[in-house]
């Protein structure tokens, strides 16, 4: 029901915005990667389950990472046995052709692979020069495709790097189009440490346009660490992008990114969404009380402001 509850925004909508956006759910892989206790799996599985509930469409569940780089998801294999086919998308990451074994043992039909746009992070994350990291991708993607496995890719750094500073907009695209070019089918664009604004978001946008990648291949995937998530999304929604990826109570942070912090919350983009009359098809409540939830697992509230005031 329409109407300002405190429950709920009432919805006016923006000429000219997308009608309709998919939230691209990372928080099982990219909120709790960077949890110091390993939190157990059958609390992982019943966090995707409650996901899917709230009616995510599409939720990024773990990586297929080396273990010792990521031990928090070190349990990749049980989860998604657990989980099983879905009638939702449950994306996992994969770097390389070990990662990607890993999930073609078990059937599973969406992955994602993760560049960077600057050499420091490319080295730091996954031990490979900037051009390196395509080699490594290469034989990932061809053969997920050719397997009729989805891909994504991710850029990180897109924004600004926090060992190189800023990060020329060229350089993302060219990244960027490199990983389109190997065949994956949608691009996220990473805000990994959260300092963007809304002007570069549509400069970015405007210059994937300039190299012929229309914004129906883009994601925007953004941290909160400066508090421009949400501007960053109405830029991105300006210029006419219809995927956002969140991360459900805004956990997350990225291990071998200097102070990253949370991803969006799924809750707080709900809100805005809500607002302006954009369908996503997630249920605001059973979301916020699946990350009140969480948060009393790992022991603390959540950041997200909305589902700090919907509780
Ligand atoms: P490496 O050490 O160079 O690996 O790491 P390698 O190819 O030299 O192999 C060394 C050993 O690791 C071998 O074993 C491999 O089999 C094994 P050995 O022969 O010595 O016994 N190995 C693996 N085992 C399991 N699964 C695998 C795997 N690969 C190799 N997939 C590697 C290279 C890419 C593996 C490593 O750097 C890594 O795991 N990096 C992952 C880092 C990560 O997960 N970061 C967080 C995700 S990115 C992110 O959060 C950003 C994002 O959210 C967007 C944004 O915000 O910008 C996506
Ligand atoms: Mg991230």
């Amino acid at each position: 029901m329409a109407g300002a509850t405190g429950r709920q925004p009432a919805p006016v909508r923006i000429p000219g915005l997308p009608e309709r956006v998919t939230i691209y759910e990372v928080g099982p892989r990219d909120g709790l990667q960077n949890e110091k206790a390993i939190v157990p799996v059958d609390v992982k599985e019943e966090f995707v389950r409650r996901l899917v509930a709230a009616g995510l469409p599409v939720v990024e569940a773990t990586s297929f990472v080396h273990p010792k780089w990521v031990p928090q998801l070190a349990d990749a294999e049980e989860l998604m046995t657990r989980l099983g086919p879905d009638g939702v998308a449950l994306p996992v990451l994969v770097p390389n052709e070990r990662g990607l074994d890993r999930a073609l043992a078990l059937g599973l039909r969406h992955v994602a692979i993760f560049g960077s746009a600057t050499e420091t992070f490319a080295r730091r994350n996954l031990n490979r020069s900037l051009d390196e990291q395509f080699a490594m991708f290469e034989p990932v993607v061809t053969r997920a495709l050719a397997a009729g496995v989805d891909v994504r890719a991710y850029v990180s750094m897109c924004f600004g790097d926090p060992w190189e500073g800023e990060v020329p907009i060229e350089q993302v695209v060219r990244v960027g189009k490199r990983l389109l070019d190997l065949g994956a089918g949608q691009l996220s664009l990473g805000d990994t440490i959260g300092v963007g604004t809304a002007g570069r978001v549509k400069a970015l946008v405007a210059a994937f346009a300039d190299a012929d990648v229309p914004a129906e291949r883009l994601a925007l995937h953004f941290h909160d660490t400066y508090g421009q998530a949400l501007a960053n999304t109405l830029a991105g929604l300006e210029a006419g992008i219809t995927t956002y990826d969140a991360s459900a109570g805004g956990l997350g942070g990225c291990p071998y990114a200097e102070s990253a912090t949370g991803n969006l919350a799924t809750e707080d983009l709900v809100w805005m969404l809500d607002g302006l009359g954009i369908e996503h098809g997630v249920d605001l409540a059973s979301l916020a009380a699946s990350s009140v939830w969480m948060a009393e697992r790992l022991g603390r509230e959540s950041p997200s402001a909305v589902v700090r005031a919907l509780a």
